[in-house]
């Protein structure tokens, strides 16, 4: 017969074992423990108390065996039994506790933001200096009542030339020589299509300007590029001559560069005008005497002007019995290189940081 286990010595044996387990996870003065070795150690504080708190435990035998002790030892037996089972939940609830903690300090101390590391700024961008032009010139002209008008880059003939009074063999095609699509179309070459556009959608009067880029068959050079920007401006009534259109592009010249300023107006030739003439201002640097910027002449050139021929205005469905106009095509890129005192237009495109920086 095997020989009966004293039930007293298997707790303490219980507990003993427990005991020597459980030094691993004392955790007071380790406060120090990584956030991945805290998480470990709770793992296996886990499987501790199912060692010894669980189903199959010494502890759980030893209650069984409450009910076989001889009935004047049972209470004492049982208080045992209870008390060693308190001690060891309550030992790794406390040991449970103290890692959480830790656990907790831990990934706090991760995400938390030091709110004093400087910030890293994101680079802030700013408008070109095309742009910046064209937004100048577009304020001065809605303040005198002009619309603007965006329209298409990509036109058929009829708009670029015929009914800009450009018949097609027309020697004045080729200085406006532009790119052509196989499909007979072509990148505008003057902004002056928009007169033709503005007066089939709104019909007459019609006041409107319309910034926008214009492409050519012209060899990169200082003053040139192969695309450029215009801004076109039209003003259709009953009434208007040339004087309304000196006296527009006067005003607009004192708004953009002072009152100061003068215009000039040479005789030129468009076919879409008649008459025709090229705009020059005295010089915003040296108001007329002659300096780098006006190549000593003491003027500058804007642009071609002139009073709309009767042919466009009848290719635009207007009469030109009841209205005249005068129209006008300004070049962007130069008048901006001439402001900010740039020698060559190209840089306006090479969209070098370095350059593009200086007009924030
Ligand atoms: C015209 O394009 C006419 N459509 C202007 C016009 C409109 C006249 C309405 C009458 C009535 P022109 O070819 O001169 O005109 O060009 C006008 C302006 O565009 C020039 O003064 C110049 O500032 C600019 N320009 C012309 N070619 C280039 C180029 N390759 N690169 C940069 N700017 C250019």
């Amino acid at each position: 017969m095997p020989e009966e286990k004293d039930p007293t010595q298997e707790v303490t044996t219980a507990l003993n074992a427990f005991a020597q387990e459980f030094q691993r996870f004392d955790v007071s003065g380790r406060g120090d423990l990584s956030l991945k070795t805290a998480e470990a150690e709770l793992e296996a504080l886990r499987d501790l108390r199912t060692k010894h708190l669980g189903k199959k435990s010494a502890i759980a035998a030893s209650k069984k065996l409450i009910g076989r002790v001889p009935a004047d030892e049972r209470a004492a037996f049982g208080q045992l039994v209870q008390q060693t089972e308190s001690s060891i939940t309550q030992s790794i609830s406390d040991a449970e506790a103290a890692l959480k903690s830790i656990i907790e300090k831990a990934r706090t101390a991760r995400e938390s933001i030091d709110v004093t590391i400087p910030g890293r700024r994101p680079r802030q961008g700013h408008l070109h200096p095309i742009t910046l032009m064209r937004q100048r010139i577009e304020e001065i002209f809605v303040s005198l009542g002009y619309a603007v008008e965006d329209d298409r880059e990509i036109e058929t003939d009829f708009y670029n030339f015929d009914a800009l009074n450009i018949p097609e063999g027309h020697p004045a095609r080729d200085p406006q020589d532009t790119f052509y699509t196989t499909e007979g179309f072509a990148l505008r070459s003057q902004t002056s299509t928009v007169q033709i556009h503005a007066m089939q959608r709104r019909g007459a009067p019609v006041r409107m300007i319309a910034p926008g880029r214009v492409f050519r068959r012209d060899t990169p050079d200082p003053t040139h590029n192969p695309m450029f920007f215009q801004v076109e401006g039209l003003c259709v009534d009953r009434g208007i001559t040339m004087a309304h259109l000196k006296g527009t592009l006067a005003e607009f010249v004192h708004r953009l560069f002072g009152p100061e300023t003068r215009t000039r107006f040479r005789p030129s030739y468009f076919p879409f005008t008649e008459p025709s003439a090229e705009v020059d201002y005295s010089c915003f640097n040296c108001g007329g005497d002659g300096c780098r910027i006006c190549k000593s002449s003491g003027w500058i050139e804007l642009g071609g002007s002139g009073m709309v021929h009767p042919n466009v205005l009848r290719a635009a469905n207007v009469d030109p019995e009841d209205f005249t106009g005068f129209a006008f095509g300004l070049g962007i890129d130069r008048t901006c290189a001439r402001i900010y005192q740039l020698d060559d237009i190209r840089l306006l495109f090479e969209n070098d940081v370095r350059f593009l920086e200086q007009f924030r």
